[in-house]
């Protein structure tokens, strides 16, 4: 297998949960943290009972804790021997639009979404340039490709950053042996959009999690997950009318 050990944030629920599930089915080694550690725990025991060869390391971890993210990245590399993929998908969805009195919620999705974004970045490609190998994944969001408004106009302004921040990392590591692939998921069931009924070409976690193993395992540059509408949709998203964005939030 090319990727074995692999890293993923934010693994306690939905998304990260989800793509556990798979790579474990695929016999991956995991390393599991997120700030939930009962979650972690009853997650590695579920992992275990679907393949029991997986070696599952979990770890409690606030990614807003800087100098944490970098000890535990390094931690689970020498727990696993090395890292071979790190999936940085911890993220959050608070805010409100700007100007209403919620600066403390769009800031902490700020943080959460993008800071600490660069900490886990910074922490696995220290890894990663040691090592000369290794495949960063940030888990971006189809927001990125357009402002959005009320509760998204931060949240999208994290995503874009966020893929941003990954092509300049991935021309900072061109030709050589480290991968960068920013992945940008369409909606999926999960608790971020739990409370949110009407959600365009919303899919199950299940179905979600397994489009975003394949696009991750094809180490591209960027991707859009589940590739259907997502792949296509997101090319009219970029050139939509205001107004039509409008209704999207
Ligand atoms: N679901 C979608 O439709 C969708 C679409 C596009 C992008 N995304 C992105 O996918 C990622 C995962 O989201 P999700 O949908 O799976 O939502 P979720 O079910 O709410 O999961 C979020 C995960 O992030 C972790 N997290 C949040 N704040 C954290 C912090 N300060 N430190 C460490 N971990 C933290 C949570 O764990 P703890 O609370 O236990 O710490 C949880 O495991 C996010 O980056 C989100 O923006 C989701």
């Amino acid at each position: 297998m090319k990727r074995r050990n692999i890293l993923i944030t934010g693994a306690s629920s939905g998304l990260g949960k989800g793509m556990a599930i798979e790579f474990a089915k695929k016999g991956c080694n995991l390393a599991l943290c997120a700030r939930r550690l009962d979650r972690l725990e009853e997650l590695k025991t579920e992992l275990l009972s679907i393949n029991p060869n997986c070696r599952i390391v979990i770890s409690s971890l606030d990614v807003n804790d800087h100098n944490r993210v970098f000890e535990v990245f390094r931690q689970f590399r020498d727990e696993l021997g090395q890292l071979d993929r790190v999936i940085v998908n911890a993220g959050m969805g608070k805010g409100a639009s700007i100007g209403t009195g919620y600066f403390h919620a769009n800031k902490q999705t700020a943080e959460t979404n993008f800071v600490a974004a660069i900490a886990q970045a910074e922490a696995a490609m220290e890894i990663f340039r040691h090592q000369n190998f290794g495949h960063l994944v940030n888990i971006s969001s189809i927001s990125a490709v357009r402002g959005f408004r009320r509760a998204m106009t931060v949240y999208a302004a994290t995503k874009a950053a966020l893929t941003s921040l990954s092509e300049g990392i991935r021309i900072d590591v061109m030709h050589t042996p480290i991968k960068v692939s920013c992945i940008h998921p369409g909606f999926i069931r999960s608790e971020i959009n739990e409370t949110v009924e009407k959600v365009p070409f919303i899919v199950d976690t299940d179905t979600g999690c397994k489009a975003l193993v394949k696009a991750i395992e094809k180490e591209k540059a960027n991707s859009y997950a589940p590739s259907w509408p997502w792949a296509w949709l997101h090319w009219l998203l970029r050139v939509a009318p205001v107004g039509v964005v409008r209704q999207m939030s």
